[in-house]
């Protein structure tokens, strides 16, 4: 650590939670872009969404969310499931090495070229796809595909139907569509055998609560599922002994811990808790997840390139625009979180190498000291910056990969 960062970081731009983290960083020698998880609060947060699922219910982790090994090995353990959603074939086939005990839905039904090339480069592993694979199927021709698929290869796949549940990203959206899904697939004993139904409530409670409140939301989209579900035990009784009605997600798992139709729930985002979780279900859980950097220039007030007047017209007399930051990278999907009061200057343009912040007088960020954003999601932040600094008791005490696309 330089004697300038020691001295800011003694002074503090910082609260004593960023601090530790900055001062963890600076120890370890960490002075570029990099991907923070705090490990304490991650394995607290998987502590809390385990003591949210019904006990009627079993917990899916969204291996989407959490696309790190080390990261999910760590999250299985703390809620005690080895049930995953998928949702990217390189991702499965890394999956089914790694864990070949898991039970795997995927969560977007995939081009039936891809199921092919699973089975066709799937890795040598105890997991069997026939009792432990779940496809998701949205369409009459995909299943016809994935009929042809499990033909051709001489396999049997099981496949979970996707329900529209009010989201309206697709899927089945009313009795008659999932009648002739299931139609098609009575006529495939051999080849295609029906495992559930799949839904995902996310939209529930992202309305303004005057045109829909959350639990106006939920309950709506709770007697879908009932109702998607009734259809295929009442109408298909030969097909449904064992079967996985999964829905919810984050946002919503808290609310199916009392009265829901679901006997299998995902959720992933809400161990890391990035900034788009930050909603009143969740409201117990902690931020886990942060993109950090260091400031390279630190300078008063804030000047565009051209005439300077231009630059008065615009800021001059803004406290939030008194002082700019010129900091090593830029260009994450995330917002800027501590100091307080730092905001992205979009006049001054993108820029992924050295993007600009402009914050208050006070706090003030010196050279060398770091900045904390937290991203909108862990999806794309965990996957495509490099290893991810665990922070664990004021010390950078592992770094992990996230799966690669092989
Ligand atoms: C089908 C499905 N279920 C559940 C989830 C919830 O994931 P998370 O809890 O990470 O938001 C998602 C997220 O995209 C999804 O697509």
């Amino acid at each position: 650590m330089t004697s300038s960062a020691s001295q800011t970081s003694a002074s503090g731009p910082h609260d004593a939670y960023f601090n530790t983290l900055q001062q963890a960083l600076h120890h370890a020698g960490i002075a570029w872009p990099s991907v923070v998880i705090d490990r304490a609060r991650m394995r607290r947060n998987a502590v809390r969404l385990k003591n949210l699922v019904a006990p009627t219910a079993r917990l899916r982790l969204v291996e989407k969310s959490l696309p790190v090994p080390a990261l999910l090995d760590e999250a299985m353990a703390l809620t005690g499931t080895r049930a995953l959603m998928v949702f990217h074939e390189p991702q499965l086939r890394q999956v089914v090495q790694r864990y070949p005990d898991s039970d795997l839905l995927m969560g977007k039904p995939m081009p039936v070229l891809a199921a092919q090339h699973f089975y066709r480069h799937r890795p040598d592993s105890s997991f069997d796809p026939a009792r432990q694979l779940q496809w998701l199927i949205d369409t009459p021709a995909r299943l016809q595909e994935y009929l042809q698929l499990a033909r051709g290869q001489d396999i049997k796949l099981r496949v979970n139907i996707e329900i529209d549940v009010g989201l309206h990203r697709g899927g089945v959206a009313d009795p008659s569509a999932l009648r002739a899904l299931l139609d098609q697939l009575r006529k495939a004993p051999g080849h295609l055998e029906f495992s559930g139904l799949m839904g995902y409530d996310a939209h529930v409670g992202k309305l303004p609560s005057l045109l829909e409140s959350r639990d106006v939301g939920f309950a709506k989209a709770a007697s879908m599922y009932r109702a998607f579900q009734a259809i295929a035990r009442a109408e298909f009784p030969e097909l449904a002994p064992t079967l996985c009605w999964n829905g919810a997600g984050s946002p919503t798992v808290a609310l199916h811990r009392q009265d829901s139709p679901l006997n299998d729930v995902s959720a992933g985002s809400a161990l890391l808790k990035p900034l788009e979780f930050d909603i009143q279900p969740l409201a117990e859980f902690e931020p886990a997840i942060f993109v950090t950097t260091p400031v390279l220039k630190a300078q008063h007030g804030t000047r565009l390139p051209g005439p300077s007047w231009l630059s008065k017209l615009l800021y001059s007399g803004r406290a939030s625009r008194a002082r700019s930051y010129f900091i090593y990278g830029g260009g994450w999907p995330a917002e800027p979180a501590s100091p307080a009061g730092l905001v992205l200057n979009k006049q001054f343009g993108l820029s992924f190498n050295q993007s600009i912040l402009n914050g208050p007088h006070a706090p003030a960020l010196a050279v060398n000291d770091s900045v904390f954003f937290r991203p909108y999601q862990s999806e794309g932040t965990l996957l495509h910056y490099g290893p991810i600094r665990v922070i664990d008791d004021g010390q950078v005490v592992d770094e992990w990969l996230p799966f690669g696309e092989i």
